[in-house]
């Protein structure tokens, strides 16, 4: 077996030379075509640009019936490549074919991007940790969104491979300074994503602190199991392991309520068409122009260490399947709602109201200001933990 770091040496060496890499997984160099014939997992490395000076990789994970590709920049998710009932291979996940699209679009929709350090909404950017308020940029208004204007999905992560045993895996670290955004302390954070033999992808999130602060990550892949640019995510059936939800006012902020579903719209403890209801009348649908909400998951463990199922996505039309289980108390299911049609993604194609949703595993938005929500504070000496999966299959 290659010691990693041995191979990680020869990876810096030849990326100086600037060469694409490869490193099968515990078996030495390998090359992409084997690992697709024979299912071994395999890493490779490119170069794909700069922003500000600072070189951008994409590193491409296969395991022969998976393969995606993941950017340094902003730890985003580009491409997921899954075959249909019938074995032929679509990009399901929305996003942009070069680094230009992300930096240039500012990647507004957070396309596959790593969210930090408070996924979702702040209201008025404002909360109180130990007797001292904090003022976070506005960058949503009248609230703070997805970790500010510069949140974890506009930095460079430091990246390095992870091999063994049947999977393969991706590091990413990011140092945020006490003060990024308007956050107190430094958080040291590092996010894995690993394929696993089965078709799935896993990531592991971890993050510490050297002073009081909240914390709140996420990944914001857009699924479209059509393939992306195929048209709107309306015919595909979803169900949410969730009986309540926290419902929110005008600006997408929790009004503190955590409300059952039954008998509403966002009702989807049965399998349900995600576009048989999108353009009720019901005020919580009015306010996000669609789905645009935190679900309740019904978990057993409610420590928020074990993985439990949380949602199951299928394309009735192509038979794949997504199931995602997490370690999260909540699920944000963003039915893509504000894509306008100004952005043209990965293979060409504009980006349509409802041509891809989010299923964002989280604690509950704006928890800062909640007391009664799960608490997203992290202590130095505390390790934030967070796990969530999202397992690829097909129906016939
Ligand atoms: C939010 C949406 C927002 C979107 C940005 C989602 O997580 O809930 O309101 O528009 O992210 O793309």
């Amino acid at each position: 077996m290659t010691p990693i770091h041995s191979a990680d040496r020869a990876i810096r060496a030849l990326a100086r030379a600037g060469m694409v890499l490869l490193l099968g997984a515990g078996l030495g160099l390998a090359g992409a075509s084997s690992s697709q014939a024979g299912g071994r997992p395999t890493i490779t490395k490119e170069a794909f640009g700069s922003v500000s000076g600072r070189a951008v990789d994409r590193y491409t994970l296969t395991n022969g019936r998976l393969r995606v590709r993941i950017l340094t920049y902003g730890g985003i998710l580009q491409t997921v490549e899954v075959p249909d009932r019938h074995g032929r291979t679509a990009n399901v996940t929305l996003g942009f074919a070069t680094l230009d699209g992300y930096v240039t679009s500012k990647n507004p929709a957070y396309f596959g991007a790593l969210i930090g350090r408070y996924g979702n909404r702040i209201a008025n950017g404002r909360f109180s940790l130990d007797g001292r308020t904090y003022q976070l940029p506005i960058n949503d208004p009248p609230n703070s969104l997805h970790g500010g204007n510069a949140g974890f999905d506009k930095r460079v992560w430091n990246a390095a491979p992870v091999t063994g045993g049947d999977s393969v895996g991706l590091r990413l670290t990011y140092v945020s300074r006490d003060g990024e955004e308007g956050y107190p302390g430094t958080l040291r954070t590092t996010v894995t994503y690993t394929i696993t033999r089965h078709q799935g992808i896993r990531i592991d999130y971890q993050a510490t602190t050297d002073r009081a602060t909240v914390v709140n990550l996420t990944n914001h892949a857009y699924w479209n199991l059509g393939g992306e640019g195929t048209g709107t995510i309306d015919d595909h059936r979803l169900l949410l392991h969730a009986s309540r939800y926290t419902p929110v006012d005008a600006t997408l902020i929790p009004t503190g309520a955590i409300d059952p579903v039954a008998g509403t719209p966002m009702d989807f403890t049965r399998p349900t068409a995600v576009g048989a209801r999108n353009r009720s009348a019901f005020p919580q649908i009015r306010y996000g122009r669609g789905y645009d909400h935190n679900w309740v998951l019904d978990r057993r463990d409610t420590t928020y260490r074990r993985l439990e199922s949380a949602a199951r996505l299928s394309d009735p039309a192509s038979g794949r399947t997504l199931s995602v289980s997490t370690t999260e108390p909540g699920i944000q299911f963003y039915g893509g709602n504000f894509l306008d049609g100004t952005l043209y993604g990965t293979g060409g194609r504009s980006y349509r109201q409802g041509d891809g949703l989010a299923l964002e595993t989280q604690h509950f938005p704006d928890s800062p200001n909640h007391a009664n929500f799960p608490s997203t504070v992290l202590r130095p000496g505390q390790v934030y933990r967070s796990t969530t999966v999202y397992q690829f299959g097909t129906t016939r």
